[in-house]
């Protein structure tokens, strides 16, 4: 029998949430679709956690900065419904553009601050403003108890988490980061990966593999005043000289998402994070290197 209930309407899911959902606790997980064990794991955590679980399958036109990106991402609904129903999710959520942005639908603008103009906010002009209003305007929708984020977009989750303080959804939702899911070899799992060829797989993996060189590096200097500059100058010339065609970058945040450039700055957990391109297809990762036990 199938469980999995498909919603494409507004009035459909506030049917569903008024009716069935009600008062009990609801876990949602955004996607935009090709689902793989990474979503599978925030759904998981979700029906682990919630009474109902709902999943969005939405690609969302306004947070590609590129046209090509956008046409190309992969479209597989009859496998994301499958999964889901596998996965026991409760309810997909699969709305139309017009129902997300009717015509009067007005975009706010998100004051993010430096969150926007770094690593990711550079290179995809507007990406965050347009995930920003996405996300918000499921959460209107759909008014969850708990939204999971996957860790792999560290970035999104942090402009993500600003967005629901700014619109005063913190207190009311709560946001639930969830570890990156990896293949045997390392590869953060990516619908984007679904496009490289097999060999192209294969050289992907040297992301994740010069993302955990650079935290044994860090781990092996604890306490000198290590500039990090030589080994992000090593490990991009090892990604280019590896089959990948440009690195956007590979720098090192801290938990606020400052940068910094020297191990002595570092007065919280650092992060590192890459995007890099192979066979014309934008990949990012990231690794957390724990410098201090967190205390709460
Ligand atoms: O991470 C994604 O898949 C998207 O950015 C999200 C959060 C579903 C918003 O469209």
């Amino acid at each position: 029998m199938c469980k999995l209930k498909i919603l494409t309407t507004i009035e459909e899911l506030s049917n569903a949430l008024s009716t069935e959902v009600g008062s009990r606790s609801l876990g949602f997980v955004p996607t935009m679709g090709a689902l793989h064990e990474g979503h599978l794991r925030l759904i998981s955590n979700s029906v682990r956690d919630n009474t109902f679980t709902i999943c969005s399958i939405f690609i969302n036109p306004i947070q590609f900065n590129n046209q090509d990106d956008f046409s190309n991402y992969p479209k597989t609904l009859k496998s994301d419904l499958e999964k889901l129903e596998i996965s026991k999710c409760d309810y997909a959520f699969v709305p139309g553009v017009e129902t997300i942005y009717p015509e009067n639908f007005k975009p706010k603008h998100y004051e993010l601050g430096s969150l926007e103009n770094i690593l990711e906010g550079a290179y995809r002009p507007n990406h965050f403003q347009g995930v920003c209003a996405v996300v918000h305007r499921f959460l209107d929708l759909i008014n969850p108890s708990v939204m999971y984020l996957g860790r792999k977009d560290y970035q999104q989750c942090k402009v993500i988490q600003k967005m629901m303080q700014l619109v005063n959804l913190d207190s009311k939702i709560k946001l639930c980061l969830v570890e990156t899911v990896r293949s045997n070899d390392g590869l953060a799992l990516s619908s984007r990966n679904m496009r490289l060829s097999p060999m192209g797989k294969k050289k992907a993996v040297f992301l994740s593999q010069c993302l955990q060189t650079a935290k044994e590096t860090i781990s092996k200097n604890l306490g000198s005043n290590m500039d990090f500059s030589a080994i992000q100058t090593a490990l991009i010339s090892t990604l280019k000289n590896n089959g990948f065609e440009s690195v956007d970058y590979f720098e090192f945040v801290n938990e606020n998402f400052v940068p910094i450039k020297t191990l002595s700055c570092a007065k919280s957990n650092l992060i590192v994070l890459t995007a890099a391109t192979i066979e014309s297809i934008r990949l990012i990762d990231n690794i957390e290197i724990k410098l201090y036990e967190r205390t709460n």
